[in-house]
């Protein structure tokens, strides 16, 4: 997230940074994680991927001190082209921090929270057509049902479906807000999970595709690591840490460094709560 880099010393570590070296921060956000390997490597050149324009502009800012950051606007599924664009053949080692940061989803005009009023958007990059409100308006029946069943792993999805077309048909959903009250009323939530969680996660996987993405992106990394280069990937939800997982283990290219998923130690889960559900694995390309 974007405060606290999340497991830093594990990413620091299992980066193993090296003089000399050129290094990829696939999800810069506002630059915690590109922060801390600018400050434990001087002698490296560190580009900084992010979807997100506001993030890139921030980031730009404030690591304009450091002349060996390259921020860039862009996002990883097109890596390969980016070092092509930088000159850049291979690289010694890249991370993916994935997921949203907590500028996003603080940030109430964005859409990520269900908390705050705004706009019913989710879009990492703005420039991207597909809304949270275009699906939950526009998308038809089944494959709403779909979606809240796959990504956001909730049982009988039907019937709240057929719930929320009968609504949407009286007055469309406009605001984040809108739609976390009616899935309340619908849940009769009394409970410590908000039921809107899932809901919402589902539905920022679909409008920026995560699945799909990180699979290429996963893909263009093992590509563009040199001999010996590692890739560190946290995840934040058991679906994309089942990609990577995968992805992992079914790849020929790579010797796998962390036999079972690296979690945030007991002094950052104090700091930081967040951090309870993240999983860091780390490969090394042969
Ligand atoms: C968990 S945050 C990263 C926080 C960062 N590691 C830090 O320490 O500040 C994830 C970031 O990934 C970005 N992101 C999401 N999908 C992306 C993609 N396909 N390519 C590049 N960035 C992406 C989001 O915009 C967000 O800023």
């Amino acid at each position: 997230m974007g405060h606290y880099p999340v497991m830093r010393e594990d990413v620091l570590k299992y980066l193993n940074i090296k003089e000399g070296g050129v290094y990829v921060d696939a999800t810069c956000g506002h630059g915690g994680h590109s922060l801390c390997i600018l400050e434990k490597e001087r002698n490296i050149i560190l580009y900084g991927l992010d979807k997100d324009i506001d993030a890139i502009k921030d980031v730009t800012n404030k690591l304009s001190g450091f002349k060996n950051f390259r921020p860039i606007h862009s996002g990883y599924e097109k890596l390969d082209s980016v070092l092509k664009q930088e000159g850049i053949e291979t690289v010694d080692g890249i991370l993916m921090d994935l997921g949203f940061s907590s500028n996003q989803i603080e940030d109430a005009k964005r859409g990520f929270s269900f908390q705050l009023e705004g706009p019913l958007d989710m879009r990492y990059d703005r420039n991207s057509c597909l809304t949270a409100g275009e699906i939950i308006n526009r998308w038809n029946r089944n494959d709403l049902v779909y979606l809240f069943e796959k990504y956001g792993e909730i049982k009988k999805a039907r019937r709240f479906v057929s719930a929320l077309i009968e609504r949407r048909k009286k007055k469309e959903f406009r605001t984040t807000t809108e739609l976390s009250d009616f899935i309340v009323k619908y849940f009769r939530y009394r409970g410590k999970i908000h039921p809107a969680t899932k809901f919402f996660m589902a539905l920022r996987m679909a409008v920026n595709d995560e699945v799909e993405t990180i699979k290429m992106g996963l893909n263009k990394a093992v590509d563009a690591l040199k001999s010996g280069g590692r890739l560190v990937v946290i995840s934040f939800h058991s679906i994309e840490d089942r990609i990577v997982k995968h992805f992992f283990r079914g790849n020929e290219q790579l010797t796998v460094l962390t036999k079972k998923p690296v979690t945030a130690g007991k002094e950052e889960l104090l700091k930081n709560p967040e951090s309870r559900s993240a999983k860091m694995r780390v490969c090394e390309k042969l």
